[in-house]
């Protein structure tokens, strides 16, 4: 089991104990990917009139179950008496999501509902997400870690400056179940259904 630490260095900020967390469990790599999100997180939700604050946090802890071994993440679940769907059984790696919103609490005593919910569905959003959780979930797609420029760039940011983040989550997801999708999560088909632009025909 991934034990809790509590940090007792509360004046290190979270950039430091999130970089201590993953020096400690051999994951420092990650650092970079998390403080770029951190800081386009915050960028959009400023521009948005969202919390600023909450959102750098999130972007630092949205990836922070990296600390978890793919081969480790049903039996944390398990625990934890949380549920596993199907799709996360055949590819525990969607787990990391959720995950990171448990380290977030039991780690990083982050109480925050909106970031323990963005956290928890940066993937795969979800039906019914706020503007808030869209927000992570667009930031960490438009600096996907993949070291390349994400296609679907040139379409999704106009969307960004308009204000229309529902509109660019679902263009990501349109363009994720055509291209790049290895297990059909239900959030994100939820998601996709809810938020798909509705065409009027007459
Ligand atoms: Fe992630
Ligand atoms: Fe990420």
């Amino acid at each position: 089991m991934i034990e809790a630490h509590r940090f007792s260095d509360i004046g290190k900020g979270l950039e430091g104990q999130v970089l201590n967390y993953l020096q400690e469990n051999g994951q420092e790599a990650t650092f970079s990917h998390l403080l770029t999100v951190a800081e386009e997180n915050a960028k959009w939700a400023h521009f948005l009139g969202l919390d600023e604050e909450a959102a750098y946090d999130a972007g630092l802890l949205h990836d922070i179950s990296v600390v978890i071994p793919d081969e480790e993440r049903l039996a944390f679940h398990k625990e934890r008496h949380l549920d596993i769907l199907k799709a996360e059984r055949h590819l525990p790696m969607l787990l990391h999501q959720q995950q990171s919103a448990v380290l977030a609490q039991e780690v990083f005593q982050v109480t925050n509902p909106a970031i323990l919910s963005a956290i928890g569905c940066h993937t795969t959003l979800k039906e019914g997400a706020s503007t808030f959780d869209c927000c992570l979930f667009l930031a960490d797609k438009i600096k996907w870690d993949r070291g390349t420029i994400p296609p679907y760039l040139d379409e999704v940011m106009p969307l960004m400056h308009q204000k229309d983040l529902k509109k660019a989550a679902w263009l990501y997801l349109d363009w994720l179940f055509n291209n790049d999708i290895q297990v059909i999560h239900p959030w994100a088909l939820a998601a996709l259904k809810e938020l798909r632009p509705q065409v009027v025909t007459k």
